[in-house]
């Protein structure tokens, strides 16, 4: 049996820009997605995720083409795209357990595809370099999602935090030690396809607006990977508000994100702005140590869940 375990994502800079030839800063963040792999003797493959609410979910080999349920489908199109990659064909027993929940928008489908393709690389013993993870991860996700950068994919395997540019065009890890960056929760569940898909629509409306404001981003991220390599948390905040005045621009914010990022910053923030999709999922803020607690519990006490996390984890590993 082969055991892995790959992180979740936290977008800091560059949202929805990314998808549009951009680039952003991702983090990988320490709650993980467990897979654990071995092959059967016959030629179906069973699938157990407790999380999803999938147990003993059997798929044979020839119906991984087929439409297969929405919590199985990460793994499952994973398999066949591993199986149809190395022409490799066999029976297995899959389970995933992850230790964070899908509701953060915090990269559980990234992070169990790539637990999934490391484990299978591992099982047929096929030497995988993390790029070649990457862009079978990569390739998963837009089989299922159509649309996204692939920014989540690169941080649960390489792991630290990035400089990504779409597609995997560039992937740089970025040196950020001690990042004190509190993440709140809105509670509301981010459609992640559909935020981006109305970016689209906006950017084919009024295509000089919507790129300028990329431009913008773009120049707001490379900004913030100098401010973050320095630890100049007040220069690294600065550029969250004008990151999220863009956000807003594009019309991704909504009045729960605004209002935990408004207490963030009144409790003494240095920054605060959505991260990710947009639309709920979670708002991320910066401080220095002595309003740490502050700005906790202004998200706390304006609604939103503080969610724990260690930045800069480990990327996608064996586990023994
Ligand atoms: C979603 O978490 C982040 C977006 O930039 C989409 C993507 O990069 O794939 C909105």
């Amino acid at each position: 049996m082969v055991k892995t375990s790959s992180p979740g994502k936290l977008m800091l800079f560059g949202d929805h820009s990314v998808v549009h030839g951009r680039p952003c800063i991702v983090t990988a963040v320490d709650y993980r997605m467990n897979a654990s792999l071995s092959e059967r003797r016959d030629d179906i493959i069973v699938l157990n995720a407790p999380d999803m609410n999938i147990e003993n979910y059997v798929s044979s080999i020839k119906d991984l083409e087929k439409p297969q349920p929405k919590q199985a489908r990460f793994v499952l199109t994973s398999v066949r795209n591993f199986f149809d990659k190395y022409g490799i064909r066999s029976g297995l027993d899959i389970e995933t357990k992850s230790e964070f929940r899908v509701e953060y928008g915090l990269g559980s489908s990234s992070a169990v595809t790539a637990s999934v393709l490391k484990g299978l690389s591992e099982l047929f013993d096929v030497r995988m370099s993390n790029k070649d993870l990457f862009d079978l991860s990569y390739k998963t996700i837009l089989d299922i999602q159509e649309v996204g950068s692939g920014f989540d994919a690169a941080a649960t395997i390489y792991g630290g935090s990035l400089y990504f540019v779409t597609g995997g065009r560039v992937i740089e890890p970025i040196k950020a030690k001690e990042l004190p960056i509190i993440v709140g929760h809105t509670g509301v569940k981010a459609d992640t396809s559909k935020m981006v898909k109305m970016v689209y629509q906006r950017l084919a409306e009024e295509p000089e607006r919507i790129n300028r404001n990329f431009d913008e981003s773009a120049k707001i991220v490379d900004r913030a990977r100098r401010g973050i390599e320095e630890g100049n948390w007040k220069e690294v905040g600065m550029l969250m508000d004008q990151n999220q005045v863009l956000l807003r621009e594009i019309g991704v914010s909504s009045d729960v994100l605004e209002n935990l990022i408004t207490a963030a910053k009144k409790a003494g923030a240095y920054g605060a702005k959505l991260a990710g999709a947009g639309g709920g999922d979670c708002m991320i803020s910066i401080a220095d140590k002595k309003n740490y607690e502050n700005v906790k519990n202004a998200i706390e006490d304006a609604g939103g869940k503080f969610i724990d996390v260690k930045l800069n984890a480990d990327g996608v590993r064996i586990e023994k």
